[in-house]
């Protein structure tokens, strides 16, 4: 039976025609207290709900839809190792990357996260390694330069988290520049070659699989620069010159790092879960070592949390469940990310990968179509920056959107009184947004008689997460927070939120097409690829109908 057709489904959908009824502005006239009753902490993080379109009657019936879906197993079927993935037949263990090395978790007959720490204590010699020149170029050089070449989740993550956390850097790291290139055109790639040092230049290829071909696309234009700027050997290249962050080391060894350049994590790791393994080397690099066990520590204290706090008051619980209400029963598919911090400006598109190709499914378990929606569109910029691009449609547009503003509650605490100022001023446009969003041209006076293109009907509704300071410890609960939401929702909806199929299918596609640009078929393609190749052709003056 579909979810959709359970009692708690139904009382939702019931309850849902009564909320639609009611803008949030009597919500809040209802109850004066309702920040106090509708916000929660935990793990250095406060979530305010109070903006959301709900009554504690609405939260009853969504704990209620979440132990009728027996929510609180499957939290712990994640933890202790059980197949969560069923498609690919494994378990998802990106919480044993975090998990201290005193709490062992044996899944089979072996110990998962001894070998976690081995793999860490690898990398830890590895940068330390860079950092005290240690690691030499082909001429000796201490390398200057480290370059990230992956995607998706091999690239996204580390990326996000080197920008978040820059201001962490600590002396000994600050000489070191951190890149990251993943687009398979060739264009980040081509900007950086152009001024770097070939012989003080480092490459970390990311990738799980080893077989992603816009990694291994950049990987060998690389290669091929170092080779021809040095006159060294292709040995000698990859031996000073790239290390691997793999699941698949027999590829690496393939394309030509030898396996000391090797460092490991486990395909129980999911792509876009992975940056809290060896995939997070260029973080280490740059915020240094001590503090990225730090930002996962933070992510521990989450899962922590995730794991043993009542879903009355489990952050990630509430998120998700909060998604589900939106999304399900007041029709809301649009999801807008507003960081009100220019630090965090690569968190839209992180979380775009994690929940879309995360949740972005439409069979369950059971392999049943769903007669449901699953995950909304998500997108998001820095809220400062957004309010004056897109906005207007979130202010006056014909749609509903979801929104989470997430600011730190203090910032320049060691800089001058003007950024303290600037901190100050974007808070107030936060709040600002979210409260006009929430309650219309209400707040304003004398707004009755303003003409129809000047009223804000409001009702959006939004949450609001903050934490004290954007610390590697609140970053990490930050995105451990996001992480488990998106389980929650996968297990309401009955979806596998760690596979990637429809990717895939895409990776397979293309490949078959690459080989039909010199000949392209009118009877196999269709007609606008077929189009679309020609026109190709003719640019590059090789054919013309
Ligand atoms: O986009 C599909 C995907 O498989 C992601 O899940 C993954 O993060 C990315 O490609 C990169 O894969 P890999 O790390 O294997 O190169």
């Amino acid at each position: 039976m579909s979810v959709a057709a359970s009692q708690a489904w139904s009382a939702l959908q019931k309850h849902a025609g009564e909320i639609k009824n009611k803008h949030l502005k009597d919500l809040f006239a209802e109850d004066p207290h309702r920040f106090e009753h509708l916000s929660f902490k935990a793990a250095g993080c406060m979530l305010d709900l109070s903006k959301q379109r709900i009554t504690s009657e609405t939260l009853q019936k969504l704990y209620q839809l979440a132990e009728q879906q027996s929510l609180g197993d499957s939290i712990e079927k994640l933890f202790s190792g059980a197949i969560v993935n069923p498609t690919e037949n494994r378990p998802a263990l990106h919480t044993v990357l975090r998990q201290p090395e005193e709490q062992p978790l044996i899944v089979g007959d072996i110990d998962v996260n001894s070998a976690v720490h081995k793999s860490l204590k690898q990398m830890e010699s590895l940068v330390n390694q860079i950092h005290n020149a240690q690691w030499r170029g082909y001429d000796g050089s201490p390398i200057k330069t480290v370059i990230n070449i992956g995607v998706g989740g091999s690239d996204l993550g580390p990326l996000m988290t080197c920008r978040a956390l820059a201001m962490h850097s600590p002396e000994y790291a600050r000489n070191l520049d951190v890149h990251f290139v993943s687009s398979m055109d060739g264009s980040q790639l081509a900007r950086l070659l152009d001024k770097l040092d070939p012989a003080s230049t480092l490459f970390i290829l990311s990738s799980k699989s080893f077989t992603t071909i816009d990694t291994l696309a950049n990987a060998n234009t690389a290669r091929e620069w170092l080779i021809s700027n040095s006159s060294e050997s292709q040995d000698v290249i990859t031996r000073h010159h790239f290390i691997a962050a793999t699941a698949s080391p027999q590829k690496a060894i393939e394309w030509g790092i030898p396996e000391r350049n090797h460092l490991r994590f486990w395909d129980w790791t999911g792509g876009r879960y992975s940056m809290w393994s060896v995939i997070g080397m260029p973080i280490a690099l740059q915020i240094g070592m001590d503090n990225f066990r730090k930002f996962l520590n933070g992510a521990h204290q989450m899962d922590e949390h995730f794991r043993h706090a009542p879903l009355q008051e489990n952050l990630p619980v509430l998120l998700g469940l909060i998604g589900v209400w939106n999304i399900n029963f007041l029709d809301i598919h649009a999801h807008a990310v507003l960081p009100y911090d220019g630090r965090l400006a690569h968190l839209p598109a992180y979380l775009e990968q994690l929940e879309m190709e995360s949740n972005g499914k439409n069979v369950t378990h059971s392999g049943n179509a769903v007669d449901y929606s699953t995950c909304p569109i998500l997108w998001g910029e820095v809220g400062p920056n957004a309010q004056h691009a897109f906005y207007q449609l979130l202010h006056q547009g014909t749609e509903s959107v979801m929104c989470d503003f997430i600011a730190p509650a203090l910032r320049y605490q060691d800089n001058g009184k003007e950024l303290q100022t600037q901190h100050q001023l974007a808070l107030a446009n936060c709040f600002a947004q979210s409260r006009l969003l929430a309650l219309g041209d209400s707040i304003l006076d004398d707004i009755e008689n303003a003409p129809p293109h000047k009223r804000y009907r409001g009702n959006q509704p939004s949450s609001t997460l903050m934490f004290e300071t954007l610390s590697p410890e609140t970053f990490g609960a930050l995105i451990a927070l996001y992480e488990h939401k998106v389980y929650v929702q996968a297990v309401i909806w009955e979806i596998n939120p760690f596979d990637q199929w429809g990717v895939e299918l895409g990776k397979k596609v293309a490949t078959s097409l690459l080989d039909c640009f010199d000949n392209p078929d009118q009877d196999t393609l269709d007609a606008s690829t077929y189009g679309l190749m020609n026109y190709i052709r003719q640019q590059r003056g090789g054919f013309s109908e």
